[in-house]
């Protein structure tokens, strides 16, 4: 049985990161030929040092590297670095788990990227989708959504998507627990239909 080979780009907490690996870790899925794969999280990447995934990973046993953006002049020049240092891991898949970095086409033509992103888009794109569509008068639903990564920020083709109620919300910090909550549910069923769809 061939193996989906993943890795996963992250900055910060790496919850999505550990629910990932521990859903779907070794498990056997369905390709676009019908031939069954099974999923391997082949290693991660932090561009911060301080990164509490850090930590998840090495409780969870996989590979973690940190790369920092502070130590290049540009994108460009990050992302090169970054496609070397990936270069032997060989994943079908890059999945970014909270990573605060915009990639280059550079990266972008390497290497297929799925990115999660915490409201139901086009709307409330950008760093802080689950506060501004909590505050937004207009939207009485935010969401999550999870996508093919281009080169737009947050733009990209939807694989999965989900939109969730406000009305039972009377605080930002319940809806945001919710909002992490369905992202722990959408997040590896998109990658499933991902690998389904491409390969
Ligand atoms: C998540 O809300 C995700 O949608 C966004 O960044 C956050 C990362 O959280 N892209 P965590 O690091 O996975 O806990």
């Amino acid at each position: 049985m061939r193996s989906i080979r993943l890795f996963a780009l992250f900055s910060g907490n790496g919850s999505n990161l550990e629910n990932l690996y521990k859903t779907l870790e070794s498990k056997e899925v369905e390709c676009k030929n019908k031939e069954m794969g099974r999923i391997e999280f082949v290693g991660a990447l932090s561009n911060n040092a301080d990164a509490y995934g850090i930590t998840r990973c090495h409780e969870m046993g996989l590979p973690v590297m940190v790369l920092s953006h502070k130590d290049y002049s540009s994108r460009e020049e990050y992302d090169k670095a970054l496609l070397r240092a990936m270069f032997l891991y060989e994943p079908d898949f890059v999945l970014l788990c909270g990573f605060m970095r915009i990639l280059t086409p550079l990266f972008l033509q390497v290497y297929t990227c799925i990115n999660i992103h915490p409201s139901y888009l086009p709307a409330h794109k950008g760093a802080n989708g689950i506060v501004d569509s909590f505050k937004d008068v207009e939207a009485s639903f935010g969401g999550v959504s999870v996508h093919y990564v281009n080169e737009e920020l947050d733009g990209g083709e939807i694989i999965l998507q989900e939109k969730l109620s406000k009305s039972p919300f009377r605080d930002l910090s319940s809806y945001e627990e919710a909002i992490h909550q369905l992202e722990y549910k959408l997040y590896p069923q998109a990658i499933i239909k991902a690998i389904k769809e491409k390969i």
